[in-house]
């Protein structure tokens, strides 16, 4: 067995020492770089490393594709929909390679875990210079620099690894918000879903490496803190120390200058008396639960191997209410999964009515090559599946407008994010429960506290005034 601290300390050195050789050969040069991100939280915060990795090495950040040397895109396979964008932002990028021979094109992410999709990239674009996977995006530096000296594609993708890679540098886009992960890969293997295939088995980072970078956001002048893992409610299982997820919450919860700390995303199955006394008790745990349900059908939840019923998730939603006054919950929902008849999806509707979502992401049943359930009978006619999605979003639409309009007259902490894009007169705000609050205030709220006072509410953004500035 590989001693994986020993291993990954020599790499991070390598790594290291060629961002350093790097930088000196683009020193004085003006060179940029672009990241297009798809896909989730995970892939943002990625890319943020692999910025972070850039701009050590001398390049700048440019919005403009045009004018970049180094374009990279972290892509996401979850659904075949964002597969198909990326296919075709690829195609077109041979003309860019025309104007300027020197721009190198990465390709990275969850899609370019899976063998097929990397020999169909090598065959129909021979342009792409660097692909890599989720694993190894440490391994970045070396490969930018093998492909600044070489004219073949270089090819880099692990199946999975027992690695994990602290003190990479990262660029964060906010300066408020900081993401950080807390467990990487999943277990679960939901029969739909590719991640555990494309992301790896559960690896997590251990507390104190967790608790040294929040107290280092924290002294940066970070306030809110967004902890990640495909299932954070696993967190701790694969290491050695008595530590559980709620246990950690408690850790992070004393770090001084932290206002807020969310967490994203939670398995139902996984859902403990302990988490949700947490949510209770900190008082930096923001009273929101993202708790992907993804069917109201017993008989769709098993055939996705969800380990959970509907009943015992209508449980879990009681008992978190009945502890978090006014928690708001989000989900995921799938439509059309293979043998999902009209009865199931009605279950669905109602599932979806009788706990009554702050919101819902929905889609459409997506067949992943790979996955069990790519090769169950009785797949949905795309029709039918398309008709279910609009009936589920207008029922939520309906309920999320509802339930926003029970806040108007009622005066709420938010954290203020920013200027408005809409309206420059304008703060852009967030409730506790993650909702988005527009109100008139000035610049040098950024980054407070306050007291607002809801005056109108939309089904996920509102306008406020301003009570009074808390902190
Ligand atoms: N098809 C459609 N939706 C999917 N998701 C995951 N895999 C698929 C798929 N094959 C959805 C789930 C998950 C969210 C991130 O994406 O709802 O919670
Ligand atoms: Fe995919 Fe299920 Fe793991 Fe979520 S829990 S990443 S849906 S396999």
């Amino acid at each position: 067995m590989p001693n994986s601290i020993l291993v990954t300390e020599n790499e991070l050195k390598k790594q290291e020492k060629i961002m350093k050789e790097i930088a000196e050969l683009n020193k004085n040069k003006n060179l940029f770089y672009h990241i297009e991100t798809y896909g989730c939280q995970m892939n943002v915060h990625d890319s943020e490393k692999l910025a972070g990795m850039l701009e050590k090495m001398g390049y700048k950040y440019t919005e403009n594709i045009e004018e970049a040397d180094v374009l990279l895109f972290n892509t996401c396979a979850v659904r075949e929909h964002a597969e198909i964008r990326v296919m075709g932002r690829v195609s077109q990028l041979k003309e860019l390679k025309t104007k300027n021979p020197n721009l190198i094109i990465g390709l990275s992410g969850c899609m370019m875990q899976q063998k097929t999709m990397v020999e169909a990239i090598r065959e129909k674009y021979p342009f792409v210079d660097i692909i890599f996977g989720t694993h190894n995006i440490y391994k970045f530096p070396q490969l930018l620099w093998e492909a600044i000296n070489s004219q073949t594609t270089i090819v880099d993708i692990l199946e999975d690894t027992k690695n994990v890679i602290e003190n990479l540098p990262i660029k964060r886009d906010n300066n408020l918000k900081a993401w950080v992960n807390i467990i990487y890969g999943c277990n679960n293997f939901c029969t739909y879903c590719i991640v555990p295939y494309t992301r790896g088995r559960e690896k997590s980072r251990k507390p104190q490496d967790i608790i040294d970078e929040v107290k280092e956001l924290a002294q940066k002048g970070y306030k809110e803190i967004t902890l990640l893992g495909q299932n954070v409610n696993s967190y701790g299982n694969d290491l050695d120390e008595d530590i559980t997820f709620a246990k950690l919450l408690y850790k992070l919860n004393d770090i001084e200058g932290i206002e807020r700390i969310r967490f994203m995303t939670s398995h139902p199955k996984d859902i403990s008396d302990e988490l949700i006394y947490a949510m209770r008790d900190l008082d930096k745990v923001c009273e929101h639960l993202h708790l992907p349900v993804q069917s109201g059908s017993n008989k769709i939840l098993q055939r996705m191997n969800r380990k959970y019923t509907r009943e015992h998730y209508l449980e879990i939603i009681d008992k978190a209410r009945a502890n978090i006054p006014d928690i708001a919950i989000t989900t995921d929902i799938i439509v059309g999964f293979p043998g999902e008849t009209e009865e199931d999806f009605n279950e669905t509707l109602d599932l979806a009515e009788k706990v009554r979502f702050d919101a819902a992401y929905t889609f459409i049943y997506s067949k992943r090559v790979g996955t069990i359930a790519a090769n169950m009978p009785d797949q949905v006619d795309e029709k039918i599946k398309h008709e279910r999605l609009e009936k589920l979003i207008e029922l939520q639409n309906k309920i999320s407008i509802e339930k926003s309009a029970k806040l108007k007259g009622k005066t709420v902490e938010v954290l203020v994010e920013s200027i408005s894009k809409r309206d420059k007169n304008k703060l852009t705000s967030r409730t506790r429960t993650n909702k988005v609050v527009h109100f008139v205030g000035d610049e040098d709220l950024i980054g407070k506290l306050a007291n607002v006072k809801i005056t109108d509410t939309k089904a996920w953004t509102m306008q406020g005034e301003l009570v009074e500035v808390i902190r």
